[in-house]
């Protein structure tokens, strides 16, 4: 293995890491908007897609507790965020963000406390705009979004040990150049502390190409970018760029834009809806099949996987799902590259390049009947192992790869070079 070195340069709006070959050409570019926050996809859990603006200091609490002993922290989820509905509709009388102080009676820092102390890290949201989204639907009263505050709402969330931002425009129409002015400038404030802060940024709400935000990169501003609207618990529902969107219709807006991530500007697709009940907001919920697809194209595209059920009624099959660690390393890779769809497999194989020189492959099946997916490894390099991810199973790759897949779900699979040598 050649040795590499590490190199700095400031460019405009960023800073650009790239680790240097001996040879001093690029072998990979880093950005990374908040230096240091965020080298690998972020992995935690988010309280919006169980709970809405029904959140309080407890259930946070409750939350993170049933993270350390469900065996997620340990795994590697470590983002605790609080979404939307924290905030109080009205700011101090010299200008801070301050928490609704029925929900949060002991405050925000408090609860960063609480959760740094089982080693958990402190995410919060709030909206470059005059009110927050829930606040410019008319769901939750005030209007307390940072547009305008940026330098001293950066300086509350550093002061409270805030570690993530998610930083939620909440509108189909914008001009992009007003977007990137707005989320540039809570960037420069989230530097300005600091403190790594992950800046996770929404400047979508719509599907690529039906709204200004997916037009151009952020890679420069943000440590990841919402390419989607807004996920349900459901498979396919087919609608309009600015409605809800079931995983299959975001593996499919999603899949055109992979090769414009990676490497510290990470795509997200939204958050996860494993686990999660879709019954109050009239979903059927993911079934087994469906949660191995959502966790298995998540991890191709290098994603963050923020689980959004509800974690003190987890199922064990729900936890197996989203701690299993073959899939979290595919995920996590350090190389930071991205997958993408097989040319000629009409997206039915996905690969995806690792960076101890094996190669993740997803067959994934958004039929609604079984079907069976088949390749030849050779097509991607010389391997001599295979390991199927989610069965736990690891033995000599022989020929064709031929498997028979299930209506909805998808098969992981990681090829290296020989069994006896590879230790994942
Ligand atoms: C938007 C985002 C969601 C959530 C809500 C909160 O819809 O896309 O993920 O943050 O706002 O109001």
């Amino acid at each position: 293995m050649k040795r590499t070195g590490r190199l700095c340069l400031a460019v405009a709006g960023g800073l650009f890491l790239a680790a240097l070959p001996a040879s001093g050409l690029p072998a990979v570019e880093f950005s990374q908007a908040i230096p240091g926050a965020a080298a690998t996809p972020p992995l935690g859990w988010n309280s919006w897609n169980t709970f809405r603006c029904g959140i309080n200091e407890s259930l946070i609490e409750h939350t993170a507790d049933a993270m350390v002993s469900s065996g997620m922290r340990d795994a590697g989820y470590r983002y605790v965020v609080v979404d939307d509905c924290w905030v109080a509709s009205q700011r101090t009388s010299t200008g801070e963000l301050q928490a609704d102080p029925v929900r949060f009676p002991s405050g925000m820092r408090a609860l960063g406390d609480y959760l740094h102390a089982r080693g958990l890290l402190f995410g919060i949201y709030s909206s470059p705009s005059e009110a927050t989204c829930a606040q410019t639907y008319g769901t939750y009263p005030g209007r307390t979004g940072s547009r305008g505050h940026e330098q001293i709402d950066a300086s509350t969330f550093a002061d409270w040990g805030v570690d993530y931002l998610k930083y939620d425009w909440c509108a189909p129409g914008a001009a992009v150049g007003e977007q990137r002015q707005a989320f540039n400038a809570m960037r420069d404030a989230l530097r300005s502390t600091g403190r790594p802060i992950v800046y996770s940024i929404n400047a979508n709400s719509g599907i690529v190409g039906a709204v200004p935000g997916s037009s151009g990169s952020w890679r420069w501003t943000s440590s990841m970018s919402r390419a989607t609207n807004d996920v349900v618990p459901a498979w396919r529902l087919g609608r309009g760029p600015y409605d809800y969107q079931g995983i299959a219709d975001i593996i499919d807006s999603a899949a055109l834009l992979t090769t414009q991530f990676g490497q510290g500007f990470w795509l997200d697709p939204d958050m996860l809806e494993v686990g999660v009940d879709g019954e109050p907001l009239n979903y059927p919920g993911l079934s087994t099949a469906e949660s191995r697809t959502q966790l298995s194209m998540w991890a191709m595209m290098a994603a963050p996987l923020i689980a959004g059920n509800d974690l003190s009624t987890m199922s064990a099959e729900t936890g197996r799902l989203l701690t299993n660690r073959g899939m979290l390393a595919i995920d996590q890779d350090p190389a930071g590259r991205t997958g993408e769809p097989l040319p000629g497999t009409e997206g039915s194989v996905w690969t995806r390049y690792l960076a101890d020189g094996s190669v993740a492959i997803a067959f994934y099946n958004a039929d609604v009947s079984d079907r069976v997916i088949d390749l030849d490894p050779s097509r991607l390099g010389q391997f001599g192992c295979i390991e199927n991810v989610w069965a736990g199973t690891k033995s000599d790759l022989s020929g064709h790869m031929r498997a028979n897949v299930a209506a909805h779900d998808t098969q992981l699979f990681r090829l290296t070079a020989d069994c006896q040598l590879s230790s994942s």
